[in-house]
């Protein structure tokens, strides 16, 4: 039996082993299951069911509040949170609310606000999955911010240059094109093809590209439009063996892929954990390595922008005043469940869907793939088109016949972030409707 048709299973021989196991508990004199949810086991990597077990992919789709019968495919816009997640944010905000009036601010009373303690537990939890320490790690609000930070806060001086790919979100461009302007940096924008045919391709395109006067490459982990999975290891061996500062935008990356920063050799990283990692919206991590920290100035200042001691590294960057904690709560919820699933199955999952999705397209006749084919190059976003309809017909189309969310990406595309919470019925759902349009 292969890994999809155990997926196809019932799961009731799963139940009843999760109940024997008392990891699902049964309630009532008729047994009926009760809707379990993953209680969060802080810092474990290990999952605590077996992944051939049928049960148990259709048991963490429950985790979610999206109804049954709906499919949900934008990850790369905004993740779902699971039920643990959405409970941390709101029990965070009403215990604060109902007892906001005991807070006396002294240090070893509970935080209720975001933006003044280093929060050094939660930076250690959300470094560890990037092989990260906790000084490496500020808390901002998503990888918009991170970038900006970057940007604004090296030292570049007018006529140095920056080179990007022509594939980035606007929140990894304006940032460079807002100094270009005002400061007189000059940002190139390499053309990087689509579909992207291998890696060798994009490096070459970046070892041509580089020259005297470059001081920094900042590229996507994996592109937004296209999910292209860029060689960002190599690209960052290149800029580092010409002392050039490296900024990778692991947007659509964390939460799809294991990142490890060390691995990729990268200077400073960026990443928005409410999309691909399920946090709650108004989340991003920013790493900067232990020895590059001193380079980057701070954009928002306050208590500490300047203060560049250990164990709180980054925390000067962090110092914009008040924020909500209970966002903070539901990362560290997030990160709960990313490490209680386990980011290898997860990604291992996430891949195996996204490829099925990719080969059925790929035999459909008028069926157009954007994103790479290439599997060194290839992720859990599939961008497409299918001939004769618009990006929004086919949007529209697969939720009137199917109840799947797509986002089309304007012109003849959809993209669709495949996540682990999606399933094998849904690909052959999604397929079953592009190929009826396509035979139109
Ligand atoms: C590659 C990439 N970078 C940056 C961003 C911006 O993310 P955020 O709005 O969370 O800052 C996105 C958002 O889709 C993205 O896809």
């Amino acid at each position: 039996m292969n890994a999809n048709e155990q997926l196809r299973m019932p799961r009731r021989a799963f139940v009843r082993g999760l109940a024997a196991l008392g990891l699902w508990p049964l309630t009532g004199a008729a047994g009926v299951a009760s809707e379990p949810d993953i209680a969060p086991v802080a810092g474990s990597p290990q999952p605590s069911v077996a992944e051939d077990d049928p049960g148990y992919w259709p048991w963490i789709r429950q985790q979610f509040s999206i109804p049954p019968d709906e499919a949900y495919f934008n990850t790369g816009t905004l993740g779902a949170c699971p039920r643990t997640v959405q409970d941390a944010v709101f029990d965070s905000m009403r215990d604060m609310e109902k007892a906001i009036a005991q807070y006396d601010y002294r240090p070893e009373h509970p935080e209720y606000i975001a933006g003044y303690r280093p929060q050094v537990e939660l930076r250690k939890k959300a470094g560890g999955i990037l092989n990260a320490t906790a000084g490496e790690i500020a808390l901002l609000q998503n990888a918009t911010m991170g970038i900006n930070f970057i940007a604004n806060g090296l030292e570049l001086k007018p006529g140095d240059e920056v080179l990007l790919t022509d594939q980035e979100h606007p929140g990894s461009m304006g940032p460079w094109d807002l100094r270009a302007k005002r400061q007189g940096i000059v940002v190139r924008k390499l053309p990087i093809p689509v579909p992207t045919p291998d890696p060798q391709t994009v490096v070459k395109i970046f070892t041509d590209a580089v020259g005297p006067r470059t001081k920094v490459i900042a590229v996507p982990h994996v592109t937004s439009r296209y999910g292209i999975v860029m060689p960002v290891r190599e690209l960052c061996d290149l800029a580092r063996a010409r002392g050039v500062f490296t900024l990778v935008d692991g947007a659509q990356a964390v939460g799809q892929l294991r990142v490890d920063v060390k691995k990729i050799g990268c200077d400073a990283y960026a990443c928005s954990p409410h999309k691909w990692l399920l946090a709650p919206p108004g989340n991003g991590l920013l790493y900067v390595r232990e020895d590059r920290e001193g380079d980057i100035w701070a954009t928002l200042a306050s208590a500490h922008w300047d203060d560049h001691e250990a164990p709180s590294g980054l925390f000067r960057l962090m110092q914009f005043g008040t924020g909500n904690a209970a966002l903070l709560a539901g990362l560290d919820a997030a990160l709960d469940f990313y490490l209680r699933v386990g980011p290898e199955k997860i990604e291992r999952r996430t891949l195996a869907l996204a490829e099925s999705l990719r080969a059925g397209l790929n035999a459909i006749k008028g069926v157009s793939i954007s994103s790479p084919l290439n599997p060194a190059l290839a992720g859990a976003i599939v961008t497409y088109g299918v001939a004769g309809v618009t990006g929004s017909e086919l949007m529209d189309e697969l939720w009137k016949r199917k109840k799947y969310r797509v986002r089309a990406q304007g012109g003849s595309l959809v993209r669709q972030s495949v996540h682990f919470y999606n399933s094998p019925e849904e690909i052959d759902g999604t397929l079953e409707v592009v190929k009826s349009l396509a035979a139109k």
